[in-house]
């Protein structure tokens, strides 16, 4: 599993009690999958369908810094199955898991649309002619 992004973890992502607001950390699953979605099927029309149970493993505290990972399990026709894990940075402790996201890939017309898609595509691999970065 790629970690991609870091966050750490301010007041504003508190809830009442001190710690991380559950819905803080949905928000920012949510649009890492869809970003990982839209990269892996290469079309930014890309929707959330499903999230399984979400674990809430252990509790995250101000001034943490966290990771955020996901990894595609499965390529369908139109949808793609992501799993999601989010840890503690530094002490590598779990803090949330997500079983199963599914996305689906849209056409223009707004329809599920078949990818085309049937692995993990490598960001070095997809982009490889791009100009490099400074
Ligand atoms: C996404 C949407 C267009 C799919 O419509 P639909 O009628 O369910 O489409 P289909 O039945 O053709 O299913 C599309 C794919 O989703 C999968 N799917 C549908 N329901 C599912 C479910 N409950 N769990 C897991 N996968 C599901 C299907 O297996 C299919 O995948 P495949 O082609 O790889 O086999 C429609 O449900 C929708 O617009 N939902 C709202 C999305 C949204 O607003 N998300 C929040 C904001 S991003």
């Amino acid at each position: 599993m790629n970690f991609h992004t870091r966050k750490w973890v301010k007041p504003e992502d508190l809830n009442p009690n001190g710690t991380l607001f559950g819905g803080s950390l949905l928000r920012w699953i949510d649009e890492e999958a869809a970003i990982y979605a839209i990269v892996q099927l290469g079309n930014q029309r890309v929707v959330t369908k499903y999230i399984s149970e979400i674990n809430f493993v252990s509790a995250s505290r101000q001034g943490d810094i966290i990771e955020l990972g996901i990894t595609a399990t499965e390529f369908g026709r139109t949808s793609i199955t992501l799993t999601c894990e989010v840890r503690n940075k530094i002490t590598r402790k779990s803090i949330l898991t997500v079983e199963k996201m599914v996305f689906v890939n849209l056409g223009e017309d707004g329809l599920p649309a078949p990818h085309g898609r049937t692995e993990i595509k490598y960001v070095k691999d997809q982009f490889k002619d791009d100009e490099p970065h400074p």
